[in-house]
């Protein structure tokens, strides 16, 4: 429950994407330059094609992209989710001495599942902090690539069960 400040909790970034070609001209090259490099970041659509099935693992992601995301993880992520996504804190559910919660599993035994694919690659954009959070944003030190990539890694501890749960409630929307 106490996550769920976190679903489409920034309007901001479909509102960049969804205005990019209505924006005026300013004739000025930096400027345009600079605009043009936000709205790419911000824009991202590289990497792979998460519509597809893959034959292997029958899920949207593929055995390759997921050792990718194994580096990604143990890089970026492991220091407070786990190694194995699993969670360091005993209990993910109740508070920390300064009120926030702790990082909680990635691996399906918490509720990561409960949000489509858009939403985990929101939280793993923005982070956590402008909400009282502690979870740092990614938004500039990970491209959609890695971001999928880590995604991949900590889904792959899911079970099927679980898989098509988050299908049900979204999946790769
Ligand atoms: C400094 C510790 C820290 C790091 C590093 C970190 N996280 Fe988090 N993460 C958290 C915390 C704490 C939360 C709970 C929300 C909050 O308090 O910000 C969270 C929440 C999440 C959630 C939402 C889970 C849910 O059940 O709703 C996802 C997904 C996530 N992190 C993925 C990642 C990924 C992927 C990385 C690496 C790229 C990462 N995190 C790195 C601390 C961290």
């Amino acid at each position: 429950m106490h996550f769920d400040f976190l679903v489409g909790c920034s309007p901001a970034h479909y509102f960049v994407c969804s205005n990019r070609r209505t924006g005026r001209r300013t004739g000025r090259k930096p400027i345009t330059l600079a605009v043009l490099g936000f709205l790419i970041v911000a824009c991202d659509t590289s990497g792979p094609d998460v519509r597809a099935i893959d034959p292997d693992t029958g899920r949207w992601y593929g055995n390759e992209l997921r050792n990718q995301g194994e580096a990604v993880f143990t890089a970026n992520c492991a220091s407070c989710h786990g190694g194995q996504a699993q969670g360091l804190a005993e209990d993910w559910r109740a508070r920390q001495a300064d009120g926030s919660f702790p990082p909680p599993p990635l691996n399906g035994s918490a509720h990561a599942w409960h949000h489509p694919l858009s939403v985990l690659l929101q939280v793993i954009d923005e982070g956590g902090t402008a909400l009282g959070g502690n979870m740092p944003g990614f938004a500039s030190q990970l491209n959609r690539q890695e971001k999928l990539a880590a995604i991949a890694y900590f889904q792959d501890f899911w079970s099927d069960d679980i898989y098509a749960q988050w299908q049900q409630m979204g999946g790769t929307d």
